[in-house]
């Protein structure tokens, strides 16, 4: 099937799922490929256009995953192809850890004109999320001489060492890796939807606050030697589930108080996601750092740790990669701001609002809805066995996001129980329509089978 006749309509499903060529590749992933990746369904892309994916028969497929959040532009932009293009025949490759190469300034400068702090930046250039966050880690403990960081439960940081140690989201994410990297403490991140019976929202929130001041250093950490809180504005693998903006202001005063750097990883949220720049940025505070990836090079490896210029204060020799600031990705990052700036941010916001008004209703109307919550195109809808007991529905969640891959619709769990709305930044309200008309419809098929 010719590119072109790839339409930003409906899912357009032409045979079986998997399809006998998406067999051929299962059949070679199983044999080659490392066993580690979780594949929820049997996806074999071959080409994407916008919210669009081709797969190697030919079906058609409504991408709301954005290939983990990454494509925010959409699959294949022309603006950011051609910018990768043109770079491409210019210069692949000089390593910016040993030599110059001028756009990795000029993306600094664009970063640092949109990024949620006031003030002076300075950028390191890592491949990926986790090694954002790995150079976040290193750079808060070569900057402030303490080793003492505080992540939350349910965080994702990634994968590497150091992320993982930051990382409490699943059990088998750690299984057999320790011991981890020493000096990380987690705490409860605040869940209105599942706060204690008998607490209102404002008293949870307050709880988790005092679980730091009160717990943490007062008993395994003393605040002088914490030198970071990492944060995820909206926690990601999580769950989709955003921190409320009390909580985020009050990590803010803790950290003034003692010294602290607040790290917000935004490596998920950030980019325009959540219909600002940046997800902190709805609670009005200002970070000391924070990790870029996925969504800000629309698919090309590119992680960015971006701190207040005084902080980045590393002598040579401390922290670098060969491949970080590829000069591709740069111009792929470059051309990726533009779409956003000029409409793809405020698309989120405007679709992400239509959405959220269709599912809103969905947690009176439909028993298996537990919550929805979210912000831009980052929305959560986390599935239950019962309203009342709140009892996670862990594979009737994969089963519905099954039924949705069967019908043309690629969506993505987050969390125990929740499915993650995470479609490109440009998707239209029409597309999104489609989409919640098949997640509506495959939520309804396990309903009838309660
Ligand atoms: C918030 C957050 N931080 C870090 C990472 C790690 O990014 P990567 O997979 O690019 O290493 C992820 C990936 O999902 C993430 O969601």
């Amino acid at each position: 099937m010719a590119t072109e006749t790839i339409t930003n309509a409906g899912p357009k499903i032409r045979t079986k799922l998997p399809g006998p060529k998406a067999q051929a590749v299962l059949q070679g992933d199983a044999k080659f490929i490392s066993p580690s990746y979780t594949r929820s369904y049997p996806l074999v892309a071959k080409r994407g256009r916008g919210v669009v994916i081709e797969d190697v028969d030919g079906n058609e497929f409504l991408d709301f995953s954005a290939g983990i959040a990454v494509v925010s532009t959409g699959h294949c932009h022309p603006k950011v192809v051609a910018a990768i293009q043109k770079q491409a025949a210019e210069l692949i490759h000089m390593s910016g850890t040993d030599f110059y190469y001028e756009n990795m300034i000029t993306l600094a400068e664009r970063l640092g004109k949109v990024a949620p702090m006031s003030g002076p930046i300075r950028a390191y250039y890592g491949n990926s999320g986790a090694e954002a966050v790995e150079a976040a880690i290193k750079l808060a403990r070569y900057h402030t001489k303490r080793q003492g960081i505080i992540a939350f439960y349910g965080a994702f940081h990634g994968r590497t060492m150091g992320a993982l140690s930051l990382t409490a989201s699943k059990t088998q994410q750690r299984r057999r890796f320790f011991p981890l990297v020493p000096g990380v403490a987690h705490v409860p991140y605040p869940n209105v939807y599942r706060k204690p019976e008998g607490m209102t929202a404002e008293e949870h929130i307050a709880e988790c606050v005092r679980f730091i001041e009160d717990r943490v250093f007062k008993t395994i950490m003393p605040p002088e030697e914490c030198a970071a809180i990492f944060i995820e504005p909206i926690q990601g693998e999580g769950g989709y589930l955003p921190a409320p903006a009390e909580f985020l202001r009050e990590l803010r005063r803790i950290c003034d108080t003692h010294g602290i750097l607040l790290v917000a990883d935004e490596v998920q949220s950030g980019a325009g996601r959540s219909g600002k720049w940046w997800a902190i940025q709805h609670a009005g505070v200002e970070p000391d750092i924070i990790t870029i990836a996925k969504g800000i090079a629309s698919g090309m490896p590119l992680g960015v740790t971006l701190s207040r210029a005084e902080i980045m204060d590393w002598v040579p020799g401390s922290h670098a990669s060969t491949f970080g600031g590829n000069p591709v990705c740069i111009e792929a990052a470059l051309a990726t701001m533009d779409v956003l700036e000029s409409e793809a941010i405020r698309n989120a916001e405007v679709v992400g609002n239509h959405i959220m008004k269709r599912l809103s209703g969905w947690v009176k109307t439909h028993p298996m809805v537990g919550d929805v919550r979210g912000r831009g195109l980052m929305i959560g809808v986390e599935i239950v066995k019962d309203k009342k007991t709140k009892a996670t529905a862990h594979d009737e969640r994969d089963r519905i996001v099954e039924l949705a891959f069967e019908r043309g619709l690629l969506f993505l769990g987050a969390g125990e129980n929740s499915i993650r709305i995470a479609p490109p930044l440009v998707v239209t309200a029409e597309q999104a329509d489609i989409a919640m008309d098949v997640l509506e419809e495959c939520i309804g098929i396990l309903e009838k089978q309660q």
